[in-house]
């Protein structure tokens, strides 16, 4: 770390801290990092400066080069603040869990989109790979009419998961379990679902290390949990029910061929704030539907009695 400004009659200070830290890290992450060192809220940065020429303890000095230091090191910012903000809501977060992405807000909209169109009084919700709860908690916090159902394969994912709903007072059912092994004989109005969907060779993994594999690298294409939640989806849909996928930058072509194959109707993408197709998703529109997915069908007029 550079040597920090010394000013007259003392030890570094407030500004020169952070001046010294600009070369190392974002000067928005060292700002949150100094203030989180300081124990105050990592976002009120008007306390910095309005403070500029403060001197400052020697043991809060080397708490906040701690800090830098691990993110220097590419730690998630999230993680050494301990929080994140997701949806308005305030989450708590560790290396437990993936760190959310402001990307998978796109997916939350489109949810709440879905919902305001669904005729149930109650809908029936589930979010597959909840991880800190993040999409089931903004879409329960934000459509509170939902009965919203959260898993993940990880026991420890949904005791943080957990802690954030009990933090922000919302009501969701956690289970435990791979995909919808959980929710056996269930029926969902929607189902969402952030996947791991990068490739396991994927040189971007290395910039990933210090969040969960699991919650990252899904097979050779990244597609294997997003085929496995399409197959089994529309065994889980009520009729009409949507299914919505995030995927990577570059997989919303082959998401959407496996919808279309797998019998899913309105099949779409959304793109995130970047622009990028970040998710698709499609409707599992008729009973008819469901029964020509398992080999059935129906006579000519009581289909189109179902359409
Ligand atoms: C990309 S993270 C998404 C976390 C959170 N939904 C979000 O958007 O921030 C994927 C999550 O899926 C979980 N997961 C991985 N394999 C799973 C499986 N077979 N069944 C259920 N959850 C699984 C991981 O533990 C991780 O929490």
């Amino acid at each position: 770390m550079a040597t920090p400004t010394a000013p007259l009659g003392g030890g570094p200070t407030v500004a020169s801290l952070l001046a010294a830290a600009s070369a190392q890290v974002d000067a928005i992450d060292a700002q949150a990092l100094l203030l989180t060192a300081l124990g105050r809220a990592a976002h009120d940065r008007a306390w910095l400066f309005a403070h500029g020429e403060d001197p400052l303890t020697p043991e809060a000095v080397a708490h906040y080069r701690s800090l830098v230091e691990r993110r220097r090191h590419g730690e998630p910012l999230a993680y050494i603040l301990g929080e994140r903000e997701f949806f308005g809501l305030r989450l708590q977060v560790d290396a437990r869990v993936l760190d959310p992405r402001a990307d998978t807000e796109t997916l939350v909209d489109w949810a709440l989109e879905c919902l305001a169109t669904c005729a149930e009084s109650s809908p029936r919700v589930l979010d597959l790979g909840t991880g800190s709860g993040a999409i089931a908690l903004a879409i329960a916090h934000t459509a509170p009419s939902t009965s919203v159902t959260a898993v993940d394969a990880s026991r420890e994912a949904l005791a943080l998961a957990q802690a954030n709903a009990l933090r922000l007072g919302l009501k969701l059912r956690f289970a435990h379990g791979s995909w919808f092994d959980p929710v056996a004989g269930e029926e969902f109005d929607l189902v969402v679902s952030n996947p791991p969907y990068i490739a396991e060779d994927d040189p971007h993994l290395a910039a990933l290390r210090h969040e969960p594999r699991e919650a990252l690298v899904s097979g050779a294409d990244g597609l294997d949990d997003l085929r496995r939640i399409i197959a089994t989806a529309p065994a889980h849909l009520a009729p009409g029910g949507w299914l919505l996928l995030e995927h990577g930058w570059n997989q919303a072509e082959a998401v959407r061929a496996l919808l279309t194959e797998a019998g899913f109707e309105s099949v779409q993408s959304r793109h995130d704030l970047a622009g990028i197709a970040r998710c698709s998703g499609g409707r599992w529109r008729t009973s008819s539907a469901k029964l020509r997915q398992f080999g059935f069908s129906l006579p000519p007029q009581e289909a189109k009695d179902h359409e």
